[in-house]
């Protein structure tokens, strides 16, 4: 249903286990940025009504995320860490050549965001069906339906506002690369790694 089309290899949350404070630390940057790239695109795309309308929510629901992981954090006597870099992503923006018109820009951005709430979707899966701490595994569950929602929301606004033909090839061949850098990934204990 998400369309990725390489699952994660689920020995990655074994890794996971064996440092929940560096997973709780990564995600909370995940949550950071989901907030700050709605907010980026209310400032990059105003005449948008619709999607600014939509961002507006998806601003207040990803910070209320970040406030649920980051009082996790603190619940366990922890103090957020640093961000950590995200390799998945810096790998991911460089598909898209930079340019175009404001609508193709657009569109790549919206498709960006969809595959990383897909990826993050299925992350949060994997960790609501395997984490052995029953607890913080139904937290996950609960994410992500949210962020099913999310990736359904990116890829709806970028069929919308691009040539629906075009926005489905493009989405396939980054599904394709994505896959590629999947290869490499799953060794570390952070969301995307
Ligand atoms: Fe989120
Ligand atoms: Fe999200």
């Amino acid at each position: 249903m998400l369309g990725l089309k390489l699952p994660t290899d689920p020995r990655w949350v074994n890794i996971v286990e064996k440092n929940i404070e560096e997973i709780l630390t990564d995600h909370a940057y995940c949550e950071q940025k989901a907030t700050s790239t709605a907010i980026s695109l209310i400032v990059s795309f105003p005449e948008y009504t619709e999607l600014v309308t939509e961002m507006t929510a998806l601003v207040k629901e990803e910070i209320s995320h970040f406030k649920m992981v980051h009082d996790r954090i603190i619940a366990n006597g922890w103090v957020l860490g640093r961000d950590r870099k995200d390799d998945y992503v810096i790998q991911l923006i460089k598909f898209f050549p930079k340019g175009g018109s404001r609508t193709t820009q657009l569109v790549h951005r919206l498709l960006y965001a969809a595959l990383i709430e897909a990826r993050s979707c299925e992350r949060f899966r994997l960790l609501s069906e395997e984490l052995k701490d029953k607890e913080l595994a139904e937290f996950y569950r609960k994410l992500m339906m949210s962020e099913a929602n999310h990736y359904t929301m990116f890829l709806g606004f970028a069929r919308q506002y691009g040539d629906r033909e075009i926005v489905d090839k493009k989405w396939q061949q980054l599904l394709d690369y994505e896959a590629e850098i999947m290869k490499n990934l799953s060794k570390s204990e952070t969301i995307h790694g």
